[in-house]
Order: structure tokens, then sequence, then C-alpha cells
């Protein structure tokens, strides 16, 4: 059996392993009694597997979709906790996507004043990050995640089998955070490069999970509570954020996508030791995993959205984290008519290149 363990070392997350495994299911990684819980979807699709690995555990099922990631769905998780009798030594097991994690991680953190949880992540996007990192959260009055915790899961149990029966799309929007690693991690770009026409294969997407859990899961051990090291994985977001703010109407992931292909345009502008080389590579990879430049709304329209951004010291400075060489980024701040002006102009540019 292939089997890949990544200790995360850290007094913060001193407890999670993360395991990498054909069988990664068998592993045994539940402390006490077991209670599962997952979408609507995934228990659809899995029902099967999940009372194969886990017999007799409760299930606890919630709609799927981000729309369900509320105060509702957690509340009904936890009341079905207390009517399961689960108690301090016991484990929730989180099956399914980052809507899954995120809420089932924040129930553990909360329930008896917090319990042991076990991540499953089914989509490319949950096996690549949110699984890892140990942020959990619920979104509330229309803003993501505003409610949330650290926890960090006990297990996060990887299987690429899970691959399979996502749809491309969830498929591309896993791609945008693996580009985005990539983008910061030299010799996971060159793997992707290499595998730039492999981009939707499951078979090449398994071989790289691996790399981008180890990358992701250093960044944490490094700096767990996001003081500094941490922002570089907002790389292309405050962008990203911009246009999905505006208009919402890709994926979280697409719009990585498309904040890193408009930020690393204006690093060229910006950033003194720009790799203009690594940048094309980067459009090119970018470009191949959206398939074009996607409708977006009117790049002025995107724009006034940045100024709200957490990152700002104030509303007409924007703060971005932008890509300009193999392994590295540059913090940039532009004065927001700039911004402004040159976002609209790239945007022209990119359709006229590359439509
Ligand atoms: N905690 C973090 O660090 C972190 C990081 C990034 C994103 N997130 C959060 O993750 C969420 C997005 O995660 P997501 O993209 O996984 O969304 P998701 O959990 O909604 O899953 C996407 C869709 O795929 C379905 N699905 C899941 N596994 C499947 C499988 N194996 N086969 C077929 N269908 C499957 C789900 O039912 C859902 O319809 C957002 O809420 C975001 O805020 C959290």
């Amino acid at each position: 059996m292939r089997r890949r363990v990544f200790r995360i070392r850290s007094s913060v997350v001193e407890e999670s392993v993360i395991v990498c495994a054909k069988d990664a299911l068998r592993e045994s990684a539940c402390r006490g009694r077991a209670m599962v819980f997952t979408d609507s979807n995934v228990y659809a699709l899995y029902r099967d597997t999940i009372e194969r690995y886990f017999p007799g555990a409760p299930v606890h099922v919630m709609p799927a979709g981000e729309e369900h990631k509320t105060q509702d769905t957690l509340f009904a998780l936890l009341g079905a906790m207390a009517a399961a009798e689960l108690h301090r030594g016991d484990t929730l097991v989180c099956v399914g996507g980052g809507v899954t994690g995120d809420v089932g991680g924040l129930a553990a953190a909360l329930y008896m004043r917090g319990i042991a949880f076990v991540q499953v992540p089914t989509t490319l996007l949950a096996q690549v990050d949110s699984s890892v990192g140990g942020k959990t959260a619920i979104d509330l009055n229309g803003v993501k995640n505003l409610v949330g915790a650290f926890r960090q899961p006990r297990r996060v149990l990887v299987d690429g089998r899970f691959l399979d029966t996502l749809p491309a799309r969830e498929i591309r929007c896993g791609l945008g955070e693996i580009v985005k690693h990539g983008a910061l991690c030299a010799p996971l770009f060159d793997t992707l490069w290499e595998g730039r026409d492999r981009l939707f294969d499951r078979t090449f997407l398994r071989t790289v999970v691996p790399a981008n859990i180890a990358f992701k899961a250093d960044v944490v051990r490094r700096d767990p509570d996001e003081k500094g090291l941490r922002k570089c994985l907002n790389l292309g977001h405050t962008t990203a954020h911009a246009f999905e703010l505006c208009d919402a109407k890709l994926s979280h992931g697409e719009y990585v996508l498309v904040g890193m292909l408009f930020e690393g345009e204006l690093a060229r502008l910006h950033a003194p030791d720009c790799d203009h080389a690594f940048l094309e590579r980067l459009r090119t990879l970018i470009v191949r995993v959206l398939g074009g430049v996607p409708q977006l709304p009117p790049a002025a329209e995107a724009a006034a959205f940045a100024r709200l951004d957490k990152k700002n010291r104030s509303g007409d400075r924007i703060a971005l984290t932008a890509p300009v060489k193999q392994g590295g980024y540059a913090l940039l701040e532009l004065d927001y008519g700039a911004y402004l002006r040159e976002l609209t102009q790239i945007e022209a540019r990119l359709r006229e290149e590359i439509c």
C-alpha cells in the first residue's frame, strides 16, 4: 500500500496527522465513539462507504451547498450530537467538502467546549486546502466565515478515490488553490508546468495532492496564527474577492485564478524584481484551467469592492499579495486610483490577447 504521512509539529497543531493513502479510511483515527457528519450529495454517493468504515456510527446529514453554511445547520448538528449522547472522549468525523469540514470543525470546537474531530475531505479543494490549517466557520448575515474558531483536526484522512465522482467544475475550483500553491512553491510549480496537459486528469491530480498538503501544512506550522508567512496564502485574493463580491457567478477557486491573473499583471507594473518568463508560464496555466478569460463584471465595478478588503490600511490604498517569481510573492500597496485604472486596462488587454 502506498502511503504518505505528514506529521505537523507545533504547539498549536501538534496532534494533527495527515494520511494520504489508498486505504486512508481504514486508518483507525477515532478516539471513543464516532459520529459521522456529511452532506446530502456525499451521503447519496458514499453511504455504503461510510457505513462500511464507520459501522454503527450515528450519521447526521446536512443539505449540500454553501447556502447551508449557517447557524441553523450548525445548531442542528450540535443537537444531533447531544441526541447521540456524544461525550468528551468521542470523535466527530466530517466526510465532505469545505462546507462540511468548516461547519463540523466549528461544532467540534463548541460541543462540550471541544471534542476531537477528523476530516475526511472529499472535494479537491478540501483535500488540498480547507481540511488543513484548522480554520472552521459558518457564514452569518451574508458575510462569509464571520463566526468561527481555530481548531485542529485530530486526523485528516485523504483518499484520492473521492475525486472520481467530482464534477469538472469542482475540480477547477480545487485547481485554483493548487495553482496558487504552485506559484508559491517552486518544485510544485515545475510539476504543474510539466503536467499542464493533464491538469484535469484525476490520476495526475492524485499525485499532486500530497505536495499541496505538505506545502500548506508547512506554512501553517510556521505561522499557525496568521501573523506573517501564512498571509502568502492570500495570493491573488484581493482582486479575487473583489470580482467575487461583485458578481458571484464563478466558484471561489475560479475567482482565485482570475485574481492571480490580474495581480500577476499588476506585479509586472509595480514589483521591481519580477520574473516575466515565470509570470508568462503562470498565465498559461491559469488560462488553461479557466479555459480562457471568463465572463467578468467590468473591472471598474469590481475594483470598488477591493476598497473593503481587510488587508488594506485604508480604502484608498489597496493591499495585494501578488505573484512575482517562481516560489516568491510581493506585498504591494497601490493607490486606489492606479488600481482602478490599471485593472481596467489589464482586462481589455487580456481579452485582446487571450480570447
Ligand atoms: N477552512 C479553510 O481553511 C477553508 C479554506 C478554503 C475554503 N474553505 C471553505 O470551503 C468551502 C468550499 O469548499 P468546497 O469547494 O469543497 O465546497 P462544498 O463543500 O460545498 O462541496 C462542493 C460540492 O461538491 C459536492 N461534493 C463533495 N464531495 C464530492 C464528491 N466526492 N463527489 C461529488 N460531489 C461531491 C458537495 O456536496 C457540494 O455540492 C467554502 O465554504 C469556503 O469558505 C475553507
